[in-house]
């Protein structure tokens, strides 16, 4: 992919550019206003209760999740790892990556379907970012820096050059990952945190530098 890779507008059967939206809280309600700028044609909220729509861009519509059809492409709107694997596992059928037009993204960055790029983020060149991952509002990730699927990389989170996040991790708000520096899958970077040393999988680290938490080290990692 080079330069600013297209945003896309999703497909359904029954909406035309309607973005299947599974989750009703303010993580979908600010996917919801990208699709507005966007200028999508509608998103349907797919939730098990009716949300306060007044909360949501006029026009946004509610459906029980329970009809929602598995064929569907669909955006997982949620920002918990856990449950975001297990609406995937639900609901298979995988969009495109939605991207908001204020990001930035450089040349060769690889995106993966499914994964939302917030406002304000800036992806270097030649990164590539897994399936199914959430880069929050303001995020940097450096040239070559590799994120894996369903990670979700919290608002003002920074990789320096070469950094790797493995898949279904999170780091948390403002944490740094200084360069060529690894956390595994499924570890949790605590917000505020500095990386300096690779983190091994599973694990929770906090601070600067960023160590593993007494928990991690008591569930033997
Ligand atoms: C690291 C984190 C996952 C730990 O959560 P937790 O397991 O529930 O931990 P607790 O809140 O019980 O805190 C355990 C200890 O770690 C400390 N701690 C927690 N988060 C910390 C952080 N980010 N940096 C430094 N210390 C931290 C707590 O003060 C506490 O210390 P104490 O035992 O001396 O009182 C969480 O605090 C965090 O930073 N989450 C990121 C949230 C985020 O960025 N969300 C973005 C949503 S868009």
């Amino acid at each position: 992919m080079t330069g600013r890779p297209p945003t896309v507008a999703l497909r359904n059967s029954r909406d035309s550019a309607a973005l299947n939206l599974v989750g009703a809280g303010g993580h979908a309600s600010v996917i919801a206003d990208m699709a507005r700028c966007l200028g999508m044609a509608g998103v349907v909220l797919w939730a098990d209760d009716e949300p306060d729509l007044r909360r949501f861009p006029v026009g946004t519509l509610w459906r029980p999740l329970d009809e929602l059809d598995a064929s569907l492409p669909v955006l997982i709107a949620v920002g918990t790892i856990e449950t975001r694997a297990r609406m995937r596992e639900r609901f298979p059928a995988v969009t495109m990556p939605l991207i908001d037009p204020s990001a930035i993204i450089g040349h060769g960055v690889v995106v993966g379907n499914g994964t939302t790029i917030m406002p304000g983020c800036l992806v270097n060149a030649n990164a590539r970012i897994g399936e199914d991952c959430i880069l929050n509002t303001g995020c940097i990730v450096e040239h070559d820096c590799v994120v894996g699927a369903n990670t979700h990389l919290s608002p003002g989170v920074r990789l320096a050059g070469g950094a790797k996040v493995g898949s279904a991790a999170h780091v948390g708000i403002g944490a740094i990952l200084l360069p060529g520096v690894s956390v595994g899958d499924g570890a949790v970077v605590g917000a505020g945190a500095v990386v300096t040393h690779d983190v091994r999988a599973g694990v929770t680290v906090v601070g600067v530098p960023a160590r593993e938490t007494v928990a991690s080290h008591a569930r033997g990692g």
